[in-house]
């Protein structure tokens, strides 16, 4: 019986949907469950105004400040968007931690936006630049020293309330999506904390949301050595290898990096666009009915999304429609690639926007899809 065809339709989603008609996928479990294409003679985003709470937002990322810049990378984190399963923060740190940090509540993923600088960990110091993945296990110690010398420093913090995994890569085989061999771990290295003395060392941390400060006559971190298979690692996204197909557009999902409890994190990657003859090269149209979808745009050029620039958050929540900007579909049709490095989070709980985050929203982008109110 299934699947179903009912009037004008196209037998391969995304490969030459019918002159004047604007492609919609309606799916369930993200793009993993049952699923329709619709045909629409209007996109979905079409709307000329909406009433009430349900509205997609753009955050500028880069109008949220924190605090200032004697900030370090665990007092200058400010949440933008949160639930029980998950908090995205904005970190911009100006100046190296004091002392240690343990997060005894989530596990934690940083992406480095801007900066360079180092970590240093129970389980020896890792160096990071822009475009790094740094994970950190629920419970790992560490500090962060920020190279002054490396510009402005914007890290994306994801806060996980359970165990950050990979995906299972099932029939693409373990060398798809990343080598394995590509991922960093710490080796230790107790040269950096061997150039400090100190009469007392800091321990901050942090469980159920509040800090405790434990001191030591010692370096807290001490560890020559460590063996196991929990530990602190990085991944840098120039390393992810992404799947495609030069026939259709391939969803979002295929570019899964880290998955945890109710949510997953996928990176959008600088990739050759379909080829074919008819192959739709722009995200398809979506009501996202079982995720919120979260994108953290980090460099490149994002065509199919008019006024986003780098540093910014665009929040979708849940069943309202997101798709291509007017122009983008024309504009796509002379593209060969794409260049956009975007981090994207899908959670299965509603998100809530912080107030430093409703602060710096660009409140026209719910309105974005209709022509000529692009001004910020
Ligand atoms: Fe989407």
């Amino acid at each position: 019986m299934f699947p179903l065809n009912k009037g004008i339709t196209t037998p391969q989603a995304h490969v030459n949907i019918p002159d004047g008609l604007y492609e919609e996928e309606l799916g369930r479990d993200g793009f993993y469950g049952p699923v329709t294409h619709l045909y629409h003679q209007h996109p979905p985003t079409g709307w000329t105004r909406i009433e009430g709470p349900l509205k997609p937002h753009a955050i500028d990322g880069n109008k949220i400040t924190g605090n200032p810049s004697s900030a370090d990378a665990i007092s200058s984190r400010t949440p933008v968007l949160f639930n029980e399963d998950v908090t995205l923060h904005v970190c911009k740190p100006g100046t190296p931690m004091d002392y240690y940090f343990r997060n005894a509540d989530a596990d934690e993923v940083y992406f480095i936006h801007r900066g360079q600088g180092v970590i240093e960990t129970d389980f020896g110091p890792l160096q990071y630049e822009p475009g790094d993945y740094i994970v950190l296990p629920r419970g790992t110690t560490y500090r962060i020293s920020p190279d002054p010398d490396k510009g402005k420093h914007f890290f994306l913090l994801i806060e996980s309330y359970s165990r950050i995994r990979q995906p299972d890569r099932g029939m693409l085989g373990q060398h798809a999506l990343y080598d394995p061999g590509v991922i960093k771990t710490p080796t230790p290295d107790l040269s950096i904390s061997a150039k400090e003395s100190r009469p007392e060392w800091e321990l901050k941390i942090q469980r159920q949301q509040q800090l405790t400060s434990v001191f030591y006559p010692f370096n807290p971190i001490n560890v020559v050595g460590w063996k196991g298979d929990l530990t602190v690692w990085q991944l840098n996204v120039r390393d992810i290898c992404p799947v495609l197909s030069h026939k259709a557009h391939l969803p979002p999902s295929v570019h899964t990096t880290f998955l945890a409890r109710g949510f997953v994190i996928c990176s959008f990657l600088p990739r050759p666009l379909e080829t074919a003859p008819g192959a739709e090269k722009v995200p398809f149209y979506h009501r996202n009915i079982d995720y919120d979808e979260v994108l953290f745009y980090h460099d490149g050029d994002f065509f199919s999304r008019e006024g986003i620039d780098t540093g910014m958050f665009t929040f979708h929540p849940q069943g309202i429609h997101h798709g291509p900007h007017p122009g983008a579909v024309e504009a796509s049709k002379h593209k060969t690639e794409t260049n956009e490095v975007a981090v994207m989070v899908d959670t299965q709980k509603p998100l809530q926007l912080s107030e430093q985050a409703k602060a710096c929203e660009w409140p026209g982008y719910a309105m974005s899809w209709q022509p000529k109110t692009h001004s910020k």
